[in-house]
């Protein structure tokens, strides 16, 4: 070889472990440093959502769970799952509490995700996890327990042929109040409290004041809304533009329902109490606190709603800007 082969020779065989060092280091698989975004990444704050409507019976929560939950999920893109208590008992040990909480935020298939289920609050940061966002409807105590007494009696048009548990037995409200019957027994008025108190034993306890305020306590702090049912479409109208990631669409859809689908559940037979049945159960102190747990709750909803929309039920224009942004 001539001097000037050997350094074309060495050349080459530069380029050709360089050809083969770039080969064999870019077939390894890559570790990727970026600590940038995916572009189609969900919207974290949306794709971890959890609502939970801790549903109350017989104030028409059948209805809205449809007109909220089943009939938007599709297209709004989250799971709509309904929570099944053992014997409709609706407050859950701390043991299940545990389980719940723990399955609800780590089921990541299932999120964002919409529970509904007759379950009394149950507070997520006791174990250490942010709240979900609770929602609920509740009913004008005497008008509820009504409804609940002629439904055990003649069921509803919802499921029709299912034979209630006091299917047969024709006494009515004020027949049951004037000889005390169990069926309109004062205690079981005592139910929105307990919902919205929580799993604490004073919570079931009928007429104790703690629970009254436990329960306001946690409508204000632990509530994104809580709706009246004379008021369902206003409740579904402040939903959808609150949390549109959810309920975008839903006053929409809503107001489009047919009458039979937009009040779902009629009970089929509702006898107007007397006067002096009426006179009776307000002068009952369980009945005056579920009361005065009623009135605060649509008070609430009231104010809410008044600083949302105006007098036409039209939504105020943002009322916050900022400025002074730097640097
Ligand atoms: C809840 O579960 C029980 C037992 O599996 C079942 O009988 C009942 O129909 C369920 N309730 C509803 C509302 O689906
Ligand atoms: C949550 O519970 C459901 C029903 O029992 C189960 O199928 C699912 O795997 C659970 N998810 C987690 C993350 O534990
Ligand atoms: C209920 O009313 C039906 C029809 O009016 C009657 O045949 C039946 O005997 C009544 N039952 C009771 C328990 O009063």
């Amino acid at each position: 070889m001539r001097p000037n082969d050997s350094r074309i020779f060495t050349v080459v065989c530069n380029i050709a472990v360089l050809i083969i060092v770039y080969l064999y280091v870019d077939n390894k698989p890559k570790v990727d440093t970026s600590l940038s975004i995916p572009q189609n990444a969900p919207d974290p704050y949306k794709s971890r959502a959890i609502v939970i409507y801790n549903r109350i019976p017989k104030t028409g929560s059948t209805t809205l769970t449809n007109a909220i939950g089943y009939d938007l999920c599709r297209d709004n893109g989250f799971n709509a799952i309904h929570l099944n208590l053992t014997k409709n008992k609706f407050s859950m040990n701390l043991a299940d509490q545990a389980d719940f909480v723990q399955n609800v935020t780590t089921w990541t298939e299932k999120l964002p995700a919409f529970y509904h289920g007759h379950v009394a609050f149950v507070d997520f940061t006791r174990f250490g996890r942010p709240n979900p966002i609770y929602i609920n409807l509740i009913r004008e105590p005497l008008e509820r327990l009504l409804s609940h007494y002629y439904f055990l009696r003649y069921g509803d048009n919802f499921r029709v042929g299912l034979k209630r548990s006091k299917a047969g037995n024709n006494e009515t409200f004020d027949e049951c109040i004037t000889k005390g019957g169990k069926d309109c027994d004062m205690k079981s008025l005592w139910l929105t409290i307990p919902y919205f108190c929580g799993t604490a034993s004073f919570c079931s306890t009928p007429g104790d004041p703690s629970a009254l305020a436990q329960a306001k306590h946690n409508l204000v702090n632990h509530y994104l809304v809580v709706g009246v049912t004379e008021r369902m479409a206003d409740l579904i109208t402040v939903l959808d533009r609150l949390f549109p990631s959810f309920f975008k669409g839903a006053a929409a859809h809503y107001k489009q329902l047919g009458e039979d689908r937009a009040h779902l559940r009629y009970t089929n037979k509702k006898i107007p109490p007397k006067p002096t049945t009426i006179a009776k159960v307000q002068a009952n102190p369980i009945y005056k606190m579920e009361r005065e747990f009623y009135d605060f709750a649509k008070t609430e909803f009231e104010s809410l709603w008044n600083r949302i929309f105006d007098e036409n039920g039209n939504p105020l224009p943002s009322q916050f800007h900022y400025e002074k942004i730097k640097p």
